[in-house]
């Protein structure tokens, strides 16, 4: 069975696994897909998905520890250490644009049509580091779909929140970004089915320095598309401007999809280091091409990917 959405809140806490038995429940479910046993048997509540990975997840001290969001500072360790002033209740969102149906909405009304499911993602940053990340969330498509796009919509353009009093990064100086951090997709990326807008992971609301109370994860591509603490989602037609590319647009491209064959001007993309597997000095990874989504190659056939990095 499906995990509901609260009324009162992104997730309802008794409607999700709490994190003591999440690992069990894996293996419970692992056993059962073993059996050709379906979730409703075992009265599972969040379906784990064809879309997940099997590869073992980051802990979540290592997911909630190491993170980036320069609206908290620009070390690893600055979202834990100061995103906990961060109100993410009221929270509205905004669809606009292209669309049939802009709204401003309550987070949890946005929310309460969706059912909530597990996804197990490798996540790689462009900076040559990943994780493995069980995402709680839903198809990004499901949101675009209830907007209603209009023909000409091409692009989903999406900004953070900005709220300097509680994101010391927004009143640092000079401005590392020009805020508020925005990214986009073209989109049928947006509507591709492993393109997930998240609420959680291990079983329970997004941490502040992961993103609450919604943000973006797209697998395939490099680890900054993932706009955290969305405030605005706008259909457009043309692309939009994104923070990296603004920043250094030599460096980050507006796709970001992971190519171990594009390196970045400053380091080699060939391979990577698995957080969690021995630090600096661990064997690195061979990096996958798409990150291992190989099924969103189509969405680039005819493309130079070299050109459009
Ligand atoms: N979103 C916002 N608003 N601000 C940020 O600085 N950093 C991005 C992305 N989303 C960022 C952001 C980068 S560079 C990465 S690698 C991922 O968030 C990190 O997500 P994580 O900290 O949950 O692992």
């Amino acid at each position: 069975m499906l995990i509901r959405v609260g009324t009162d809140r992104p997730v309802a806490s008794s409607d999700i696994t709490p994190r003591s038995l999440w690992l069990r429940r894996r293996e419970f479910l692992a056993a059962g897909a073993g059996l050709g046993l379906g979730l409703a048997g075992f009265g599972a509540r969040a379906a784990t998905s064809p879309y997940s990975t099997d590869e073992k997840p980051n802990s979540r001290a290592d997911i909630t520890s190491y993170n980036n969001f320069y609206e908290f500072g620009t070390d690893k360790s600055d979202p834990a250490a100061k995103a906990g002033r961060l109100k993410t209740k009221p929270w509205t969102l905004r669809i606009d644009g292209l669309v049939e149906k802009p709204a401003d909405y309550a987070l949890e009304d946005f929310l309460k049509p969706f059912s909530m499911e597990e996804r197990i993602y490798r996540m790689r940053c462009v900076e040559g580091w990943s994780m493995v990340i069980p995402w709680l969330g839903f198809p990004l498509a499901e949101a675009i779909k209830r907007a209603q796009p209009q023909a000409g919509a091409k692009y989903v353009a999406f900004e953070t929140l900005v709220r300097p009093e509680e994101m010391p990064g927004q009143r640092s100086f000079p401005k590392i970004i020009p805020w508020p951090y925005r990214e986009g997709l073209r989109l049928d990326e947006a509507m591709h089915p492993l393109t997930l807008l998240a609420t959680g992971l291990y079983g329970e609301p997004l941490p502040n320095q992961n993103g609450a109370p919604l943000r973006l994860v797209v697998p395939w591509k490099y680890g900054f598309k993932g706009i955290k603490s969305i405030v605005r989602m706008t259909l457009v037609a043309e692309q939009p401007k994104t923070s990296w590319n603004m920043i250094a647009p030599d460096e980050y491209g507006f796709y970001a999809n992971v190519n171990p064959g594009v390196d970045h001007p400053r380091w080699s993309q060939a391979t990577e280091r698995r957080i969690g597997e021995g630090g600096l000095f661990a064997k690195r990874r061979p990096t996958l091409m798409f990150n291992g989504y190989e099924s969103v190659a189509s969405l680039y056939s005819g493309m130079d990917l070299r050109a459009n990095y």
